[in-house]
């Protein structure tokens, strides 16, 4: 009976989605016919609501431009009433009441700000990865946002680039994984509900790469290196069903990516199946001419026949696109097929059954900012933490004693809300040391002192805004009370990082350590002779010789949202045992970088002989990282055994059965993340040393074990070849299962086709 219903469901599905499409055809064909020109090049203009920016142009004049349909949507408010005034302009008085699209960067949630992205993959919690998303998505409905420019996808290998925090790190297969719980999360399975929005896949392609990470700097890699290691989340974004793509400021194979046909149209439509519609990066259009494309008249011409659809602030398509088309240089069906896409996301979102459906103000009243979601960030953030060193099992700390608690971000309420938390209002957030308090009541004496500053370092303070916790002290003076405090506490835990600003858009660093004042303030804590705690806030892996050479612990914390200090007081005093893994290479030093765990061996791999010259190493530093790839400690200890395979030789389209024995042999219950990489020793192509196929999270009592498994077919095996065909090759593999990329235990096997 059940097979029946579900033989029944797979033939009635198709054909009620082929009748929705139709009568979407029709209903888009009848409201284009009634369009002039104006009004469809108008859908492909995307303005700001005035006062927000991200680039030098600001959007001027918005609201005559929506009486006269010159606007397809607006971005850049959380504000219930700006976005119903927005709307009831668009629908009462332009003149084919064309509801507008409300986009906004809800890039780590709305009024629950949940941690950076950067820390939220370094959970490997897709589950809870897609929650946040869900609950950003609700939120930002509620107001009447429903289209967020998120996720941001972009593999990044390059610490010193600002927006490292906004991706999910170095690899491929989990960003990919990461890329689709995002997308589930925003879009759900009905577009059409009023809490489910766009998402926006971003920044296609390769803006991760740029050279020197350097923002906005230009990106060149080979083919291969682009479809094995670069493009693959971009692609599970778009089979996840990514409603749009953002195009990315740099260039690809020598053409501005907002201009690159092969990328907009050739790969993502032709090869991917994409049917959304493209919006540009803030005045990408314009952009181009600063790269060398041309005039704003040729470069948006060139945009368009590319295949982007929405110009987003520059202006380009609204000012330029009519010439061009009496000028014969971009056509009228270009224009068209734009205008359509656009139109097409409005109604799959149900804005022309009810253009209010996103901007309910019970919803913006009641579910917003609630218990329930603060409870999700809380959790979110302790799962994201990852905890580098704990020597001699200093942590977790007694809830009992007293503590010195210092440093510039331990009393701090913006700091740690992380980059683009755009619309989070972190006057709400829970400081460290409010987090203390309400974890630890008064069992606990704690010794608060400021310690030093974010920076004093004069550039820096020259860019950034520390109006909200800069203090002009004396440096020594600082410092002198954070030792009073230390030395009258058991133990020091001293919060440092970066501020919210020193990472993110526009923010890259060429020293990725903490900054020289605080680094003063950490030497004189540690020369007390008190057991010290370091918790780093920071949005990019930072250089730490020092600090892991002399401080006993050190928590990763990254920008942990809104409940921080909720969730650092969780995991400090043992609340939450840490399980959080790096998914971004540590440097030892800014020389190492670009340093990433899937690189390939070269033809004179280093073998730890320092002695031997001619190889590919430096004279002043290993090659190794100081924490690589998949690290993590936990309060407990887990044991592998060795790894058993169902066959040593296999054949053809044959299944692979690896498996490990993993044993919590320490004192807590926790969570380990079992990873499974893969070499390919012998290709027509040279393949990384390994690459991640597969993890699996599991939660083990003390003293429990458990058989982790894994499923292996010859897809695992595939790679791109030069030509760019995708397949895989016969001979031997070895497969590693291990707690980190470079703590693992192997198999070789031999599999034939
Ligand atoms: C950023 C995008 C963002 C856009 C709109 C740009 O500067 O690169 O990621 O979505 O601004 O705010």
């Amino acid at each position: 009976m059940k097979k029946m219903n579900l033989f029944i469901l797979c033939i009635l599905i198709p054909f009620a989605l082929m009748a929705q499409d139709a009568k979407m055809d029709a209903f888009i064909i009848d409201l284009m016919s009634k369009m002039t020109l104006q009004e469809k090049i108008g859908q492909l203009n995307l303005p700001t609501f005035g006062d927000f920016q991200t680039g030098a142009v600001t959007s001027s004049n918005v609201s005559e431009k929506i009486r006269k349909g010159a606007v397809g949507g607006l971005f850049g408010s959380s504000s219930y009433d700006d976005i119903r005034a927005a709307q009831e302009l668009a629908v009462t008085q332009s003149r084919l009441k064309i509801p507008l699209l409300f986009g906004l960067d809800v890039i780590h949630g709305l009024k629950t700000t949940f941690p950076i992205p950067l820390a939220l993959a370094c959970s490997w919690d897709m589950p809870l990865i897609e929650k946040t998303a869900r609950v950003a998505a609700k939120e930002a409905s509620a107001v009447g946002v429903n289209w967020t420019f998120s996720p941001m996808v972009d593999i990044a290998r390059d610490p010193r680039w600002g927006r490292i925090a906004e991706g999910s790190g170095e690899d491929p297969f989990l960003g990919g994984l990461v890329a689709e719980a995002m997308v589930k999360g925003y879009q759900g399975s009905d577009l059409s509900q009023n809490n489910t929005i766009l998402s926006c896949v971003k920044h296609f392609a390769l803006y991760g790469a740029a050279e020197a990470g350097r923002d906005y700097n230009t990106v060149d890699m080979s083919k291969v290196k682009m479809y094995e290691y670069y493009l693959p989340p971009y692609k599970a974004a778009i089979k996840a069903g990514a409603a749009t793509v953002m195009s990315s400021f740099n260039e690809v194979d020598g053409v501005p990516a907002t201009g690159n046909k092969w990328l907009m149209t050739d790969l993502l439509r032709k090869d991917w199946g994409f049917n959304g519609f493209v919006v540009t990066d803030y005045t990408a259009i314009n952009e181009m001419t600063q790269h060398g494309s041309g005039n704003l008249q040729q470069v948006s011409a060139q945009a368009l026949k590319a295949g982007i659809d929405q110009d987003m602030v520059g202006e380009g398509f609204l000012t330029t696109l009519e010439k061009s088309l009496k000028e014969g240089k971009v056509s009228l069906s270009d224009i068209e097929l734009a205008c359509r896409r656009i139109l097409e996301s409005k109604y799959k979102l149900g804005l022309f059954e009810d253009p209010y459906r996103y901007n309910v103000k019970k919803r913006a009243d009641t579910e917003i900012l609630t218990v329930e979601n603060r409870l999700a960030a809380r959790e979110a953030a302790t799962k994201s933490f990852v905890l580098l060193k704990n020597e001699k099992q200093l942590l977790p700390l007694k809830k009992s004693g007293s503590v010195a608690l210092v440093g510039p971000l331990a009393d701090n309420l913006k700091d740690p809300m992380g980059t683009w938390f755009v619309a989070g209002d972190w006057n709400k957030s829970v400081t460290v040391l409010k987090g203390f308090e309400n974890v630890l009541g008064s069992a606990v004496k704690v010794n608060y002192a400021l310690g030093a500053n974010i920076t004093e370092d004069p550039m820096l303070l020259a860019q950034l805004d520390l109006n909200h916790t800069y203090k002009k002290r004396d440096r020594a003076d600082l410092i002198k009370e954070a030792v009073d405090a230390a030395m009258k506490s058991d133990v020091v835990v001293a919060v440092l990082g970066e501020s919210e600003a020193m990472s993110g858009e526009a923010a890259s660093r060429t020293d990725i350590g903490i900054p020289e004042n605080q680094m003063e303030l950490l030497k004189a804590l540690v020369k007390t002779g008190k057991p010290v705690v370091l918790v780093l806030m920071n949005g990019r892996p930072l250089t730490l010789l020092w600090e892991n050479e002399n401080v006993p612990a050190i928590l990763e914390a990254w920008a942990p949202g809104i409940e921080a200090g909720n969730a650092v007081a969780d995991v400090l005093f043992g609340d939450v045992n840490p399980s959080g893994k790096l998914t971004t290479t540590f440097p030892r030093n800014v020389g190492q970088i670009p340093l990433y765990y899937n690189h390939k061996n070269t033809g004179r791999p280093y073998d730890g002989n320092l002695k031997e010259k001619y190889k590919s190493k430096y004279l002043d530093v290993v090659n190794e990282p100081l924490f690589a790839f998949g690290y993590g400690l936990s309060y407990t200890t887990f044991d592998y055994s060795d790894v058993t395979v169902s066959s040593k030789n296999l054949q053809g389209t044959a299944t692979l059965i690896a498996s490990v024995t993993v044993k919590n042999t320490g004192k807590y219950a926790g969570e380990e993340v079992v990873q499974l990489y893969l070499s390919d020793p012998v290709a027509s192509v040279t393949r990384s040393v390994k690459d991640l196929k597969g993890y699996k999270k599991i939660s083990l009592k003390p003293g429990e074990s458990q058989v982790v498994t894994f499923t292996i077919t010859p897809e695992t095996l595939k790679f791109y070849h030069s030509d760019l065909s995708y397949d895989w090759e016969g001979g031997e593999f070895i497969f590693h299962i291990g707690t980190s990329s470079d703590k693992v235990k192997s198999v070789s096997v031999n599999w034939e086709k």
